[in-house]
């Protein structure tokens, strides 16, 4: 059997929009790894979609299903793991993935973000800021938590996917 490429897991980070799904799904076929979608994955156990999960069950339960598959994920090795934009809020979170992990974060203006969001439905946590100015704010307040939690930081404004997977 080959060996594994990486002894460690590839995590990326960033806020939604920053692009963490589609260039995880890249660099997962760009390195025959295997890639694992947390939003995806805790949709699949509850049955539920996310803002179905937030609305029956709250922040709360949603922050707890992220954590516990954090926690399973510090088992595994070469996975490229693609986390929710909130997955820094707690320190515990950013603990698991850095025990077996390598960090990546991905960055984006507001206003790119906001050209990336602004047609889906998916997001609780932009109801109600879902303009530049309402994601430059949230942005602004989560900042220092992506940058601590992060090995490396790539801002993907005006890249192609390319571009950010090299
Ligand atoms: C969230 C980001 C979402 C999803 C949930 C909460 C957040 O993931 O986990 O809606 O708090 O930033 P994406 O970053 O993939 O959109």
């Amino acid at each position: 059997q080959a060996r594994k490429l990486f002894d460690y897991n590839i995590v990326m980070i960033g806020f939604m929009g920053a692009g963490k799904s589609t260039v995880a799904e890249y660099l997962s076929t760009m390195f025959a790894m295997e890639v694992v979608e947390m939003d995806q994955e805790i949709v699949k156990e509850e049955g539920m979609s996310i803002p179905d999960i937030f609305a029956t069950y709250g922040e709360e339960y949603f922050r707890n299903c992220e954590t516990e598959l954090l926690k399973k994920m510090q088992s595994r090795k070469n996975v490229l793991i693609s986390c929710g934009g909130g997955v820094v809020l707690r320190e515990c979170n950013v603990e698991h993935m850095k025990k077996n992990g390598r960090v990546v974060l991905l960055t984006a203006s507001p206003e790119e973000v906001y050209e990336r969001v602004k047609d889906s439905d998916d997001r609780p946590v932009l109801a109600g800021r879902k303009n530049v100015k309402g994601i430059a704010e949230l942005m602004e307040a989560r900042r220092e938590k992506y940058e601590a939690a992060a090995d490396i930081i790539v801002n993907t404004d005006h890249k192609t996917v390319l571009q950010v997977c090299e």
